[in-house]
């Protein structure tokens, strides 16, 4: 079959279009929208013939508001480590974290490590770590699909792992099953105007 130049030049032009979104409308985001975003999501490839993973879908504005004020607590409490000359640096870097607090809606991408090589080579450490790694590349893979989705729709969104600093608390308050961990959070809305126009 011939390459399919148009389709490319289509996806190029959405890759080269896409930029992390930090800061978003106020406008909601409507749920064919976000099914659509989540559609692609859904069609991500998955190792070793494993589909463990899912997207969370956090709407909800207080518990988005919640999110990015443990994250802060949490970066806080980390300064407070940070070697003196390097912890304003650090409260910098740190902001990005709270990106996605005006992000109308948050994909939650979580994942479950479920050994079975590892298992089967009694329990090898080696073979356990590569297991889990091809679980945190699959689930990188949706991100991308989610990221990508989010361009072609003229949305905004950025991928992030800043605040899986304060993992633990996020999955609590995102009501995630022990089993499972969050691979990303991605902020997702309606690009703001001011970057619209940027
Ligand atoms: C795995 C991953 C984690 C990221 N975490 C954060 C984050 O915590 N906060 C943030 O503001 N941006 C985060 N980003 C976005 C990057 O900063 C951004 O992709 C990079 O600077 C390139 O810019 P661009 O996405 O606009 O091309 C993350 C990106 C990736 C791929």
């Amino acid at each position: 079959m011939d390459c399919d130049f148009a389709s490319y030049e289509a996806l190029k032009s959405i890759a080269q279009a896409r930029k992390s979104c930090r800061t978003f409308s106020s406008r909601p985001l409507d749920d064919d929208i976000l099914q659509k975003v989540l559609d692609v999501a859904m069609l991500s490839p998955y190792a070793s013939g494993r589909k463990n993973w899912t997207v969370r879908i956090i709407k909800d504005g207080e518990t988005i508001l919640n999110a990015a004020e443990l994250v802060q607590a949490h970066c806080k409490v980390l300064s407070a480590d940070v070697r003196e000359d390097m912890r304003d640096s650090f409260e910098a870097y740190a902001e990005n974290f709270v990106a996605f607090k005006t992000a109308p809606v948050l994909l939650v991408t979580e994942f479950r490590v479920m050994p079975a090589l590892s298992l089967m080579l009694g329990g090898s450490e080696e073979v356990g770590r590569w297991e889990r790694e091809n679980f945190i590349k699959s689930i990188s893979c949706v991100s991308m699909l989610i990221l990508l989705a989010a361009e072609s729709l003229n949305l905004g969104a950025c991928c992030m792992t800043g605040p899986l600093l304060a993992h633990d608390g996020l999955a609590r308050l995102f009501k995630i099953k022990e089993s499972r961990e969050i691979g990303a959070i991605i902020a997702l809305g309606y690009k703001s105007q001011e970057i619209n126009n940027g």
